[in-house]
């Protein structure tokens, strides 16, 4: 399967990374080909709410990175989400992508991709990871995507703790496992 990782964070060897690196491991071990876009630095401008491309009928009005995310998400047929929370929700670069999805609606929408979330975040609570839960559930619903994994993940505070969690490991066998 072609598989397209959505990284959200600046740190590039962060906390995030680590599950999405662990995620790609596993499944290209598995076979899979695996193509990782780092959000926050590609130069994707925010949505502008114009409405020109009428939700995938006309390109975007902007000519910037985005056109090829979403042509590379259009090809792929698992979708990963990797980030910190920022807020209860996403950092600002990878929200720019999300709302910038609307001009793929046409070929997003009904795709039947299968959707993997990891975020990770100071807090452990369940009420911490409640908005992003929610967000998800909505959206790959609205995009009628499957949600084949989920992890969220609170209460480390560095790296090298994250590392010896089980965390990576899931991450990792949640790659190897991938099916069609
Ligand atoms: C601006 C900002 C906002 C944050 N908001 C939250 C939050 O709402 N809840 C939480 O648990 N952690 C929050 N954090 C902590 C990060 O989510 C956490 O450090 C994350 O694991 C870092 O991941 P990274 O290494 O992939 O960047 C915030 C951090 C920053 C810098």
């Amino acid at each position: 399967m072609q598989i397209v990782v959505l990284t959200g964070s600046a740190h590039l060897k962060g906390m995030s990374a680590l599950l999405a690196e662990n995620f790609i491991k596993g499944a290209e071990e598995a076979g899979h080909s695996v193509v990782r876009i780092d959000t926050a630095f590609k130069n994707v401008h925010h949505c502008l709410g114009c409405l020109k491309c009428n939700g995938g009928d006309n390109d975007c009005v902007m000519n910037d990175d985005m056109k090829e995310i979403g042509q590379t998400i259009e090809k792929s047929d698992v979708v990963v989400f990797a980030y910190p929370m920022y807020y209860h929700l996403m950092p600002m670069t990878l929200k720019a992508v999300l709302d910038r999805f609307y001009a793929f609606d046409k070929s997003f929408v009904g795709a039947h991709k299968k959707a993997f979330m990891f975020a990770t975040g100071w807090d452990d609570s369940e009420a911490n990871f409640a908005p992003m839960r929610t967000w998800f559930k909505s959206d790959m619903d609205y995009l009628q995507w499957e949600i084949a994994g989920e992890l969220n993940v609170g209460g480390y505070m560095t790296r090298e703790e994250l590392e010896q969690s089980e965390y990576p490991g899931m991450a990792y066998e949640m790659g190897k496992n991938l099916q069609d």
